[in-house]
């Protein structure tokens, strides 16, 4: 089993806020991810000024995830310019959900808590599949 060293983790984050495009809320934000393979990956937030075009520190850390070669996320991160940890917001939540390996574990506000805690009875690629299955077998109308 992969170990998990949280205060790596932490750190990475941290460092992570140094490269945050936030000029407009002012409110860097880190995040770092350990992947199934052993590497460790890290994102920013990257704002817009059409304010909704804004990528979360997630996005851009799920970005160096998949352009890195891909994997699954065993541990995450997340933390706020000042170095307190942030949760994930709801959309980001999701993207995490779509890449976590099993049993995914979050460093949060409450402490250490599974992906399925934070993001209970998650929409996934499973409910498409189910829907496809069973088009195939019973086609509507
Ligand atoms: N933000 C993130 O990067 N991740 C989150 O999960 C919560 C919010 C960013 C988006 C925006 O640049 C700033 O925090 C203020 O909302």
């Amino acid at each position: 089993m992969i170990e998990i060293d949280w205060q790596v983790l932490h750190a990475r984050a941290i460092e992570a806020t140094a490269s945050a495009y936030a000029p407009y809320s002012g409110f860097p934000v880190g995040a770092a991810a350990l992947v199934d393979d052993g590497r460790i990956v890290a994102g920013a937030n990257i704002e817009n000024a059409a304010y909704g075009v804004t990528l979360c520190a997630e996005c851009s850390l799920v970005s160096e995830m998949i352009m890195g070669g891909g994997g699954r996320i065993v541990a995450f991160a997340c933390v706020n310019g000042d170095g307190d940890r942030l949760m994930p917001c709801g959309r980001c939540r999701q993207l995490l959900s779509e890449h976590a390996a099993p049993g995914m574990l979050l460093d949060t506000v409450s402490g250490i808590r599974t992906m399925d805690e934070v993001l209970p009875d998650a929409f996934g690629p499973a409910a498409l599949d189910d829907y496809a299955q069973q088009q195939r077998s019973e086609p509507r109308g």
